[in-house]
């Protein structure tokens, strides 16, 4: 029997955790021959509803679940953990501007960050959903130096999914079917959904589908999707928000598809042009526990464009929050 990964989940009392932490349990994350012991972090006022999200836990009996800590104190949470999904932030209240949310949320991964430097495995892989995700990643890195950095991504990887749902759609073809796409820059209306280089049953999208749409209407149905979740739901996107994050941490842990790729929000090393350090959405092939970046890729003038604009807002947002770090 492997030796458990301790799994550390924030905000597990809210609704993305209602759908990932069972999952997790289940073993769809890491493989269904690697126990786990969860720490489930929340605030204060969140605890009874999280030791309830415990016991439905405990209620399934699930064989890899080697224990479960329910808790408040980021310290305890994140004692030895070697995987940290930090969904816990706060949701945009009415008339909050963005910048706002921006200061809130940066505090709350500013504080774990520190944490995370003193008491984490300093190999933690570290997945960022909380809104603004790239963001509150870099500023989580700056104030965890001595975490390794690369380990530090944020998600974009339900913006890779719906993208290659909608290409399905418009190609008539299998989700299977679709290869090779990409989420350029930020996890924001900025996000650069590419099919430059994806491939339908191995031909080039572009022969598929005409490029009036892909400028037109997939981009920007892709980039606005979760606000179209929110107008329909009341609520931002839950469980394809946990499922984007199993497939994120399984895909890095255990491989990417071989003959394919992913995209994550990972921290730049300069790649395609992007300033080094950002949290910036690429391509990727995970191999061994690690990814590496997409190289060589002919990007058109179009998408580099786009590219900078998305640097260019990462940039801003970085300096708002530049009293973090
Ligand atoms: P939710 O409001 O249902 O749950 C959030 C939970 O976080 C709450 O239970 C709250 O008590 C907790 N929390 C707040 N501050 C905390 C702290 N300092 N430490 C620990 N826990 C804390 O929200 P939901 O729907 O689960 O979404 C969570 C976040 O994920 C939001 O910021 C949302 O915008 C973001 N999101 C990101 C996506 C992405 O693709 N990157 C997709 C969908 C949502």
């Amino acid at each position: 029997m492997k030796q458990p990964v301790r799994v550390t989940v924030t905000g597990a009392a809210g609704q993305i955790c209602y759908s990932l932490l069972f999952r997790i349990a289940s073993g769809e994350m890491l493989g269904k021959d690697q126990p786990v012991i969860l720490n489930l972090l929340e605030i204060t006022p969140a605890l009874k509803v999280c030791e309830a999200v415990a016991m439905e836990l405990n209620d399934c009996a699930f064989p890899l679940v080697k224990d479960i800590v329910v808790t408040d104190d980021p310290a305890v949470a994140f004692k030895d953990a070697n995987i940290g999904l930090m969904v816990g932030a706060k949701p945009r209240g009415p008339g909050m501007e963005r910048k706002d949310l921006l200061t809130d949320n940066g505090k709350i991964f500013s504080a774990l960050g520190k944490v995370i430097d003193q008491v984490a495995d300093k190999n933690i892989k570290i997945c960022v959903v909380g809104n603004p995700a790239n963001t509150n990643a870099y500023i989580l890195a700056k104030n965890a130096p001595s975490i390794n950095q690369r380990n530090i991504t944020a998600l974009t990887r339900l913006d890779h999914n719906r993208a290659i749902y909608q290409l399905a759609e418009k190609a008539d073809a299998e989700i299977a079917a679709i290869k090779k796409m990409i989420i350029w820059g930020n996890h924001s209306v900025t996000q650069v959904p590419d099919i430059s280089f994806a491939t339908v049953n191995g031909d080039q999208a572009a022969d598929k589908v005409d490029a009036t749409w892909a400028k037109e209407e997939f981009m920007p149905i892709v980039a606005k999707r979760g606000a179209a979740v929110i107008a329909a739901r009341g609520a931002s996107s839950a469980a394809s928000a946990a499922n984007a994050i199993l497939d994120h941490m399984h895909d890095w842990v255990l491989g990417s598809a071989e003959g394919d790729w992913v995209s994550m929000a990972v921290p730049s090393d300069g790649s395609y042009g992007i300033q080094e350090g950002l949290i910036y959405s690429y391509p990727v092939v995970c191999k061994n526990g690690d990814y590496e970046i997409v190289q060589g890729l002919e990007v058109s003038d179009f998408i580099k464009d786009k590219m900078i604009e998305s640097q260019k807002e990462l940039q801003e947002e970085a300096e708002t929050c530049k009293d973090l770090f």
